[in-house]
């Protein structure tokens, strides 16, 4: 707010700034220098007396008069050849000077005028000019009064337009922290506006859009979660079914439709293996649309170093170039042990399926950090893949990939398993020349 203030403060300024040079300007061609007029308002006593007094006199008694002005006043008044007159003129002046004019010279505080045009006030006069120096003109002043009028008058504007357009800063602040914590998954964030507030339409119609997000996001959840579980009963009947039809309860073994049928065994093995994989598939749909429902682990103590070593212990078949590096201390973890043990899992089981040889396990207290990293040496994630591969369903391209079988889903179930426990799950370059994934949780979750 302070900078949109001070910028929209100085262009006021500006503003005010290029419009007093422009009202000067455009006066100057109109009616004259305005700086001429300040100076005539100055030295107006001595101009009156001029005109009023030393002009009006008669003839005889002019240069009397002009004397006692002399005496009188604290201008200094001469009376001075032409010659020297017109070489002390201020420049483009000459005209109004042959013409009778009073001609100021603000700079030198004097003015000169001719005593008179035709030489009637006195003989000679008309080869004579008066001077006047020491004049009250005090340009730099009159500036300083003008640059006063302005500021104030900037300021008059300012402190209205401050108060106004503070009120609709707030309500856009407000609408941007909700739509960062929209942004952020916090699905529930609305804007709490009153009807007098400015941006309350907007609030109206950006708490409607987030209503329908939303709506939007949680039917779809709602569907995914329904779809995956009522899938498990039929996969659950085929299972018993094929079960079945390789080997039929109170039948003898040779009654078997598939006992001595090797192509039909074949076929139903065939079909045991792809149901297999269709169950996996609806259980790691399950567990995604718990993770995207849950908004707090279930909380428990745990320890996790032997977590780690069961991890490890638990890759099947275990590589021969695991290497665990578990950093003393590693302390204890306020979480949900098997949602985090599951997504170290899935972490090493990529690591295996992509390395080429080595696969090392590594884990340490960082401060008010948990670290745990996988690395290995395998082809690693391209910088422009590293944040799609966490994307539900999202698998790169490469030959490999569709070799090794898998649905996508792991690492967009390891990173929700990681957040909900507030930390981060990311990808970066191994050391190894493959890939590393890196769990960091925050102090919150950790215990010494
Ligand atoms: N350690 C790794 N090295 C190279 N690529 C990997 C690694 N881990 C994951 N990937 C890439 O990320 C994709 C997504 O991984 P994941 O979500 O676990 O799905 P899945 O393992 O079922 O393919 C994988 O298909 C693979 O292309
Ligand atoms: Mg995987």
């Amino acid at each position: 707010m302070n900078r949109l203030f001070f910028r929209f403060f100085i262009l006021v300024m500006l503003s005010i700034t290029a419009a007093t040079f422009v009202v000067y300007f455009v006066f100057a061609r109109l009616y004259g220098d305005p700086l001429d007029d300040i100076a005539r308002r100055q030295a107006s006593a001595q101009i009156f007396l001029l005109e009023h007094y030393v002009d009006q006199a008669p003839a005889d008694e002019w240069l009397v008069r002009l004397n006692k002005v002399r005496e009188v006043s604290k201008a200094h008044f001469d009376l001075i050849p032409l010659d020297q007159a017109r070489a002390a003129l201020p420049r483009g002046a000459l005209a109004a000077f042959e013409r009778g004019e009073i001609v100021l010279d603000p700079g030198r505080k004097t003015l000169l005028r001719r005593v008179d045009l035709g030489g009637d006030r006195y003989i000679g006069s008309n080869e004579d000019a008066i001077s006047a120096s020491g004049l009250p003109i005090d340009l730099g002043q009159a500036l300083l009064m003008e640059v006063v009028r302005y500021v104030v008058v900037a300021l008059a504007l300012l402190v209205p337009i401050a108060l106004w357009s503070r009120s609709h800063w707030q309500g856009l602040q407000m609408l941007s922290r909700v739509a960062d914590e929209f942004g952020a998954g916090k699905l529930s964030a609305r804007a709490a506006m009153k009807p007098s507030d400015a941006a309350y339409p907007l609030a109206g119609r950006i708490n409607a859009m987030a209503e329908r997000i939303q709506g939007l996001l949680e039917s779809q959840k709602n569907l995914l979660h329904s779809v995956s579980h009522e899938l498990r009963t039929p996969i659950a009947r085929l299972q018993f079914a094929l079960e079945l039809l390789a080997d039929p309860p109170g039948a003898p073994a040779a009654g078997a439709p598939a006992a001595g049928n090797p192509r039909l065994a074949k076929r139903i093995g065939a079909m045991h293996g792809d149901l297999a994989e269709l169950n996996e598939l609806v259980n790691e749909l399950l567990s995604m649309s718990k993770l995207d429902n849950a908004t707090e682990p279930q909380r428990a103590l745990f320890e996790v170093e032997p977590v780690l070593r069961a991890c490890a212990d638990g890759l099947h078949p275990r590589p021969a170039t695991l290497q665990l590096e578990l950093g003393a201390m590693l302390g204890s973890v306020d979480g949900d042990r098997r949602l985090l043990s599951r997504a170290v899992g899935n972490l090493l089981r990529n690591a295996q399926k992509y390395a080429v040889q080595t696969v090392v396990l590594r884990a340490r207290r960082d401060g008010g950090l948990l670290e745990i990293l996988v690395d290995d040496d395998g082809p690693g994630i391209p910088e422009e893949e590293r944040e799609r591969i966490f994307e539900a369903f999202y698998r790169l391209d490469r030959s490999r990939d569709r070799a090794t079988g898998g649905f996508g889903l792991g690492l967009s179930i390891a990173r929700k398993a990681v957040r909900l426990h507030g930390g981060t799950l990311r990808v970066e370059r191994s050391p190894l020349g493959g890939a590393r994934f890196a769990i960091r949780l925050p102090d919150g979750v950790i215990a010494p």
